[in-house]
């Protein structure tokens, strides 16, 4: 049976759902059901996720949560969360009580420029298309005056267009490097639209336009987020070694890149959840912040850790280029109710509200990698999420949290346990 088609995209969503579950499948009444199961029963709400992408035959429900008791700057927040991740909620809530009481968390926006190129090959005399170059470069902001207009109603807009020799590179490349203001929005579609009208103005016989796009990577959109405290208020045992061991971690994960990838990769598992909660475009924020860990030619951690003077200090500095307002964050409902929750706050606000989130993943992971163990929280999910596929009643579950409080947990373990307890009722 032929498994390719043509049209799908005008399908009904019926219809693309009828192909799917006959093509491949075999007409299993089962897998419609649990695609259809996930329609909205409000017919506008559902509308309006169709039409976030193209081609939808369903809905991906990821969970939405909140982390409360955030203390950023001296303002309380409860920070919403959208992960599939156990623990990542629950250790930003404790992080964010911990660290309520000795200080809160400092966060300020060291810069916020972003950077678009208009990729192009010329292969004539380098003085020939400087001169060129400077000729036009007034008309790069007349020719992109409507696209801007708004922004720059908004504190934004073109900063700088640079002619950048990149043939020590590639061969004949060079490009416009435009770096932009874009105020509370991501901006990403008023950069590539100024760029595309820059190219047109600036395009010759000569000139090879290849492409126009803004850049994920940026190094001058940064924010920095810390906590700090007496090295004694860290922790109740042993606090001079943990803080010890904090700073050893961030060594290593300087030293060893395998482990500097997934120290980063609990940072992000607070950087993503905010970020997807609050509508923005989380692959942007991840191939960003990967890039810049890596800006020294090796791949290292993105937080710090110091211990000065009896004081323990632990901080990020992390690219981000979020938007407040435009793309997603208006339109899906819970990212406005997100930022609604946050107090509607600018983009400013929200990338050190990000970095925070991203600060507390860390400090939560490496707190329980250098004392109990990542394990032992991971294994106490793993019962419940067990006990759960068992559809154990409250009472047995508590049952068996009890009994496995200082017991091996696995899977068959549980099982057994679960099958005695209800023999022996
Ligand atoms: C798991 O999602 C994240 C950790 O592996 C992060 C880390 O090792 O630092 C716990």
């Amino acid at each position: 049976m032929r498994k390719t088609v043509d049209g799908f995209s005008k399908f009904s969503k019926l219809e693309k759902v009828n192909w799917l579950v006959s093509t491949f499948f075999n007409d299993d009444s089962k897998v419609k059901q649990v695609l259809m199961q996930y329609w909205n029963s409000n017919p506008l709400l559902q509308d309006l996720h169709d039409d976030f992408i193209e081609n939808t035959i369903s809905n991906f429900y990821l969970p939405f949560g909140i982390a409360p008791n955030f203390v950023i700057n001296g303002k309380e927040y409860a920070i919403p969360m959208t992960i599939e991740e156990s623990s990542v909620v629950a250790a930003a809530s404790l992080v964010a009580k911990f660290w309520s009481t000795r200080g809160g968390f400092k966060a300020k926006v060291i810069s916020t420029t972003k950077i678009g190129q208009v990729h192009f090959m010329y292969e004539g005399d380098k003085t020939g298309l400087e001169n060129y170059f400077n000729s036009k470069k007034d008309n790069f902001y007349k020719v992109t005056e409507g696209i801007t207009r708004n922004m720059r109603k908004r504190g934004g807009g073109i900063l700088e267009i640079e002619l950048r020799d990149k043939t020590t590179e590639l061969e004949n490349y060079y490009q416009l490097h435009v770096t932009f203001e874009t105020a509370d929005s991501m901006g990403a579609n008023f950069i590539n639209s100024c760029l595309e009208a820059i190219a047109k103005d600036f395009e010759k016989e000569d000139i090879q336009i290849v492409m126009c796009i803004l850049s994920n990577y940026v190094p001058e959109c940064l924010v920095h987020a810390e906590v700090s405290c007496k090295v004694e208020e860290l922790y109740a045992e042993n606090s001079e070694l943990l803080a010890q061991k904090f700073v050893q971690a961030i060594q290593i994960a300087n030293a060893e890149p395998h482990r500097a990838v997934t120290h980063n990769k609990g940072i992000m598992n607070g950087v993503d959840a905010v970020v997807i909660a609050t509508g923005n475009d989380f692959r942007a924020i991840e191939a960003g912040a990967h890039a810049y860990a890596s800006r020294s030619g090796k791949y290292k951690s993105l937080t710090n850790a110091s211990i000065e003077n009896g004081f323990f200090k632990f901080w990020i500095e992390i690219p981000l280029a979020v938007g407040t307002v435009g793309g997603l964050t208006s339109l899906h409902p819970l990212s406005k109710l997100s930022l609604k929750l946050l107090g509607n706050p600018s983009a400013k606000e929200l990338m050190q509200l990000i970095a925070v989130a991203g600060l507390a993943q860390n400090f939560a992971a490496l707190r329980a990698l250098t004392t109990t163990g990542i394990q032992k929280g991971h294994m106490k999910m793993h019962l419940t999420n067990i006990i759960k596929q068992l559809g154990a009643s409250d009472e047995e579950k508590t049952f068996l949290i009890d009994y496995f409080e200082h017991k091996t947990i696995t899977h068959n373990a549980v099982v057994e346990a679960y099958n005695k307890l209800v023999q022996e009722k």
